[in-house]
């Protein structure tokens, strides 16, 4: 692995491969009454945020704590940074403080890259959402969610399966991020949105694209419904689509859509959705749906992450897959600080 996780083409499809094996050892953890690993003991992650979050700042701080990491979080409300402190001066103080991993949400695209490479500090820089480009630990999570679902095998990727990533992908930086990952990993991606809320240049991205969601609905094995990110969008002028209702008509998931689904198929969404306009609640709260899971898996998924980053390997948490079918032996803390 790379030293920071910024974009998800920084993942070999090898890197990948280890962060769901190691994702899926530590996932045994969630089911435990105590569920702390001694793996990161001494280790200081800071959750630097910009822009406002709560499933991927509470799953990282869960994830740091869990291996026993010591955890900064910094976010930009009521912080220096609301007084225009510059990045610069921000990761001077982060490198003064001995952080070994910083966690980055930024409404800027390219600000994780700019943390990582311009020598103002040496932690690992994982990128947690920069704008609408990237996102890669929620593409990660997403690629486990899938993994777990159609493939298991820990030998293989999604080789062939089939991912449809529908909606607004123009402000979507899961669906850029998406593309990248399952096309190592072996998936074939079609983004299904209007022409309004495609991205300039999407051609070059390794999918196929489509206009129509009924005609790719029934070859899917995986639908990933993603928000209208309408706080990018100005509605009331010069809008991306004609009305929500035509929207919802048109690219929204509902009970009769579902319908055309395979058996198999399941039905995600990274969240915060907005019910009732690209998913309808039953579909959400259907048993198709893994969005739920999904969040559970973004612990397991950035324990991983972080575990692997700051130079962990595999065989120091346990021997899950070595004695497959047999309670993994992974060491526990004695709970006096769980
Ligand atoms: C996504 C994000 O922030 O990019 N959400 C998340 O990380 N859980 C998607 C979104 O905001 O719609």
């Amino acid at each position: 692995m790379k030293k920071h996780l910024l974009s998800a083409a920084d993942l070999t499809r090898g890197d990948a491969l280890l962060v769901l094996r190691t994702a899926e050892e530590l996932r045994s953890l969630a089911d435990r009454p105590i569920k702390k690993l001694p793996a990161l003991r001494g280790r200081t992650i800071v959750n630097l945020f910009f822009e406002d979050s709560t499933r991927t700042r509470i799953s990282f701080e869960a994830a740091a704590k869990r291996l026993s990491a010591d955890v900064i979080n910094f976010s930009a409300k009521g912080s220096s940074l609301s007084k225009g402190e510059s990045l610069k001066d921000t990761a001077l103080t982060l490198e003064a403080m001995g952080a070994d991993a910083v966690v980055v949400r930024h409404w800027a695209s390219g600000a994780p890259h700019l943390l990582a490479n311009a020598g103002w500090s040496r932690s690992s820089v994982i990128n947690a959402g920069d704008g609408t480009h990237e996102h890669p630990t929620q593409a990660l999570l997403d690629a486990f969610t899938m993994w777990r679902h159609l493939t298991a095998d820990p030998g293989q990727g999604l080789d062939g399966r089939r991912v449809a990533i529908v909606g607004d992908i123009l402000h979507s930086r899961v669906a850029r991020s998406n593309a990248l990952l399952l096309n190592t990993l072996g998936a074939e991606v079609t983004l299904v949105a209007p022409p309004t809320l495609l991205p300039y240049g999407v051609e070059s991205w390794p999918v196929e694209t489509s206009y129509d969601l009924d005609a790719v609905l029934p070859k899917s094995d995986v639908v990933m419904m993603l928000r209208v990110q309408k706080e990018r969008m100005n509605l009331s002028g010069g809008g991306f689509f004609p009305t929500v209702r035509e929207y919802s008509r048109r690219y929204g998931l509902d009970s009769r859509r579902m319908a055309q689904l395979q058996d198999h198929t399941i039905v995600m969404h990274p969240g915060p959705m907005n019910r009732g306009m690209e998913i309808t609640a039953d579909v959400a709260d259907s048993k198709r749906s893994v969005i739920v899971e999904q969040v559970t898996n973004g612990v397991a998924v950035r324990m991983a992450v972080l575990y692997l980053l700051l130079g962990g390997n595999e065989s120091a948490i346990g021997g899950a897959r070595a004695e497959a079918g047999t309670e993994p032996s992974i060491p526990t803390t004695d709970g006096a600080d769980a």
